[in-house]
């Protein structure tokens, strides 16, 4: 398993939900590994039979509650918010414990078909044999339901309506009609849904009343402060480092700190103490792509640095994320440069280095 580029989160912490799974003596819902309490603690953090549980997600405990509440329901989940707010993590994360499988998923997109919701058919069979069971090919949805799991559609609503529109008899009816055999597939009990949607996409829009009445939504929040972010960068961080074997990412909270404020001044379109507004450039400038600054630096500084995480080591990615469109960007970049990097005590280092590039 140590050998797997990037394994589930029911196999990356198995300990931990095994641990937890020992201790839990509150009630659980049919089919569910774990309590509400039990996957709540989970998924913020904690302790259980000597175990430590790391804090997967970083945020306010109610948000995660009324998710785990959802699930417990008939209706299903639906997590929303800007890119980067750790939607598709905290469903991973939430199927994990809840199912001790985060497997069972669909990829929305603009093509993605009803069969991807559905089922699908094995065609050298269905062609020998005609349409029989065992030419059926069960999508991930049908297997949730068959098994009592939840299922998880990434990008909802990216998905064009009337595909969307087979999922509305699954989430009312919990069954899934197979005409071709004039059989039906009905969810046992455990079996749910969980949604997530980018509310950046027109998409938010297309999805219909119908479907919306069948989910409550979550919406997950950009970080409250600064000091959370950098937080939630240092988690990542050491965890990422240490699958990638990179030294620990302690030595590189002032650079995280730096990154953190840059994405978040430029994101609200003021300086921290609210004294200089900016232009915001049109990258998203979320946490996981200050993740992704942090850890590229790290591995620079690693193999062609002294290991020390330094300004040089994040400018270049720095840049990279701020300025996304060569022209635009580039002057809302330089401006910030000028008027804040440079005037800051002890960030000549960075303003040089990105001067640099
Ligand atoms: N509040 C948070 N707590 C923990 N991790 C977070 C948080 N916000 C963002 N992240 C990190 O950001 C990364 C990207 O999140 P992702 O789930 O892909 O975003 P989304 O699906 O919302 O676009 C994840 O690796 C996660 O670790
Ligand atoms: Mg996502």
């Amino acid at each position: 398993m140590t050998e797997l580029l990037r394994p589930h989160a029911e196999q990356s912490f198995a300990e931990e939900l095994a641990a937890l799974e020992r201790v839990d003596d509150r009630p659980k819902p049919p089919r569910w590994r774990l309590s509400p309490w039990a996957v709540t603690t989970y998924v913020l953090g904690g302790e259980a039979d000597g175990v430590t549980i790391t804090p997967k997600y970083v945020g306010r405990r109610r948000l995660v509650e009324l998710a785990v509440a959802t699930l417990a329901t008939d209706r299903a989940l639906l997590l929303l918010g800007v890119p980067g707010t750790a939607k598709t993590w905290l469903s991973e994360h939430l199927a994990a414990a809840v199912s001790g499988d985060s497997t069972l998923i669909v990829q929305g997109t603009a093509g993605t078909p009803e069969e991807a919701l559905r089922y699908g058919w094995n065609y050298a069979r269905l062609l020998a044999e005609g349409p029989t069971k065992d030419a059926l090919v069960p999508g991930p949805v049908y297997r949730a339901m068959q098994d009592g799991k939840l299922a998880r559609v990434e990008e909802l609503t990216r998905i064009p309506s009337d595909v969307q529109d087979a999922l509305i008899t699954i989430l009312s009816e919990k069954a899934l009609p197979i005409p071709e055999l004039d059989d039906e597939v009905q969810a046992v009990q455990g079996f749910n849904v969980i949604a997530t949607a980018n509310d950046r996409d027109r998409g938010i829009n297309e999805l219909s009343s119908a479907m919306r009445r069948r989910f409550n939504t979550v919406v997950l929040p950009l970080p409250d402060s600064a000091d959370e972010e950098v937080e939630i960068v240092r988690l990542r961080l050491d965890s990422v480092g240490q699958a990638l074997e990179l030294p620990p990412a302690t030595s590189a909270l002032e650079e995280i700190r730096r990154v953190v404020t840059i994405f978040r001044e430029l994101r609200s379109g003021v300086t921290e103490d609210g004294r200089t507004k900016l232009k915001s450039p049109s990258g998203t400038l979320s946490t996981a792509e200050a993740i992704s600054v942090v850890t590229n630096g790290l591995a620079l500084a690693t193999h062609f640095g002294d290991g020390e995480l330094s300004a040089e080591d994040v400018a270049g990615g720095l840049t990279g994320a701020v300025v996304q469109d060569p022209v635009a960007d580039k002057v809302v970049w330089q401006e910030y440069l000028e008027a804040v990097v440079r005037e800051r005590d002890g960030w000549g280092a960075l303003y040089r280095a990105c001067r640099a590039l």
